[in-house]
This record gives C-alpha cells, structure tokens and sequence, in this order.
C-alpha cells in the first residue's frame, strides 16, 4: 500500500505494532523445546527451522515430501516427516510420532499453505475448495491435533502463520485474503480458549518476502496470478529476515506478530487512516477494473514494486 511519506513515518512512531502481549512461557531461547513445523521444507517455514535449531530447540520439519524422500533443503539436525496438512491420517501419524519421540510438544507451527491470486468471476469452485482445505483447514487439524497434548501438559504455543492479506483485504484477491482472515480468527480464539490451559498462541502476519510461494498460483485468473506472483518474487525481504523479526516477536510472546515494516504500516493505516487507506484501496479496485475493461486482464498495481499489497 503505497501512502504519502508524511503518513508513513506517522504511522511508524504509533506506540504499537505487535500488539496484545500475552504470557512468555515458552520465550527463553535455547530452551531444547519441541518444535513441529509444516510446511518446513521451503521458504518461510524453512527459515523458521532454522531459527528455532539455532536456538537449541528441537525440530521436526514435515512437508509433502515422502518421509524416505527427505527433501535436501531440510537442516540435518531436524527431523523429517511427511504430513500433508489435508490428511486427517497424517495428522494422526505425526502425533504418534512426536509422542514416540518427545512424549509431548512444546510449539506447534501451522505454516503450510499455497498461493491464490484471481478476481471473484474467474476463481472457480475447485480454487476455493483447495485454499480452503490447506491454508485454513490445514490450520485447523494442526489446532485440533495439538490442543489435547498441550492441555494436558499445561503449557506450550500454538503458532499459526496467517498473513497481512488476513488483516488488510486487497482486491482480486479474495480466496486467499478469506482464508488468512479466517487464520487470524481462529487464532484469537483460541488464544482465549486456551489462555487457561497454560497454552499460548500466536499468529504471524507478513507482508509479501521471496520464497517458492510464487510456484503455487493457480492458473483461473493467468493477470491476476502474475501480478502477485511479482509481489512476491521482487519483494525485498527475505524469508530469513522475516523469520528472525518474527522469531524475536515470539520471544516475547507476542500474539499478533506484524513481523517487517510494510504490514505494521498497513495494519495501521487500516485503523488510523481510515480515509487515506479508503482511497488506497478504491484506487487499486479502479485500476484493476480499468485493465480488466481495456481487455489487458489483470489486477491494480497501485503500490507496487514499493509496497504493493500482502501475500
Ligand atoms: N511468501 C510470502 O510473501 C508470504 C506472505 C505472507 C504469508 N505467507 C505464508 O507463509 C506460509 C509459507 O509460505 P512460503 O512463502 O514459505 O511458501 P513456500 O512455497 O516456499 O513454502 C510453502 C511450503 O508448504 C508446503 N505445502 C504446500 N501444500 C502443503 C500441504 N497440503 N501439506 C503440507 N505442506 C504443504 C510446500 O511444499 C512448501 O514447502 C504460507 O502459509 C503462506 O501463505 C507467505
């Protein structure tokens, strides 16, 4: 989102970015925790291995990969597993297998998921069938898995990665911003629902960084896939940049984690410039529409290449 200089550095001096501190139970690094990650063998949650094994902790990285096919990227002092967040079985196995192992979990990271780009009359049915079943149900079975170990032992973090699309809803883009906001949602649920047990949660929420994300787009809407492939391909953040502001957030036991400058503007705008963020916004739907009329499909990018939207 791209806002007048004046208003940037306003909103960069607001007294907060990360809001809504709970409990720390789990932030002392190098603690040997017991960290389960999906998604862990590219990109974000790769980054995020990396960082907990430099801390100390211990790791099971999962992904689609088959288990006797541990994919090369994978840190060698991790663990690997496959577990397609789709799999009700797999979920299942990989609990039995942290149980096997550890005997129990100290966090467990929901970060497995694809990319969608597409304007509400070119997304089809089998689009949002398969966003929904892996960005968000994905998350959900992660939740539902977990919460009974991490009840029982009273303690641990449930860390869910949404995105700023969860927070900040940009257009042609509504499969994936429907279902980060349903992340951030979940999340805040059971942030309260689990408070109780002794069990912490966080949701992170980035703005767009490279990683193979880009390989995921579906092909309904070819201009609108583009666009946000380029988001994320020339973004200028990498997935360990991220992953360490993030990793710092979580030290702290911070619940909403706004983890580079880009989504703590945004997020802001959206609430302390409500006008300006309006006229962002209606600009981007305008230009969007305007390319669609002109037969050169494809989305606004009003924004881009500076700050553009969220992933
Ligand atoms: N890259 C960005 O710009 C960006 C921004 C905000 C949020 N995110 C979120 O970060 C998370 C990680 O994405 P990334 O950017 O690292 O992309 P990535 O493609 O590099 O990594 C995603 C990983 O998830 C795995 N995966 C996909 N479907 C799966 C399934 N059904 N079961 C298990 N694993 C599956 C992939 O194999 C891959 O290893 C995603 O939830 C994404 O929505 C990314």
């Amino acid at each position: 989102m791209r806002l007048p200089g004046p208003a940037r550095s306003a909103l960069d001096r607001l007294p907060f970015g990360s809001p809504a501190v709970t409990s720390a139970s789990d932030a002392a690094a190098g603690a040997n925790r017991r960290v389960l990650i999906t998604g862990g063998a590219s990109g974000f949650g790769l980054a995020l291995a990396t960082a907990f094994l430099e801390r100390g902790d211990r790791v099971i990285v999962t992904d689609l990969a088959p288990t006797d096919e541990r994919p090369a990227a994978v840190p060698a002092d991790a663990s690997y597993l496959r577990l397609d967040v789709r799999s009700e079985d797999e979920w299942r196995a990989a609990r039995a297998e942290v149980e096997r192992i550890w005997g129990g979990v100290d966090v467990v990271v929901n970060n497995a998921g694809i990319a969608q780009g597409g304007r509400i009359d070119l997304l089809t049915e089998e689009d949002w069938r398969l966003i929904t079943d892996i960005n968000l149900l994905g998350v959900a079975r992660g939740c539902r898995t977990f919460a009974p170990m991490l009840k029982a032992q009273g303690s641990g973090r449930i860390v869910n990665t949404a995105s700023l699309a969860g927070l900040v809803h940009p257009p042609s883009m509504s499969s994936y911003t429907a279902v980060k906001a349903a992340v951030v949602a979940i999340s805040e649920s059971l942030r309260w629902e689990l408070e109780p047990y002794g069990v912490d949660v966080s949701v992170i929420c980035p703005s767009f960084f490279r990683t193979n994300l880009a390989a995921s787009l579906n092909a309904s809407d070819p201009a609108a896939a583009e666009f946000a492939g380029k988001l994320i391909d020339r973004s200028g953040r990498s997935a360990d940049q991220v992953a360490a502001e993030a990793m710092r957030a979580l030290d702290a036991g911070t619940f909403l984690v706004l983890p580079d400058g880009e989504a703590r503007r945004s997020y802001r705008a959206k609430h302390f410039l409500p006008v300006a963020y309006t006229r962002i916004m209606r600009a981007m739907g305008a230009k969007a529409a305007e390319t669609a009329r002109a037969g050169d499909a494809g989305p606004g990018d009003v924004g881009a290449g500076t700050t553009g939207t969220s992933r």
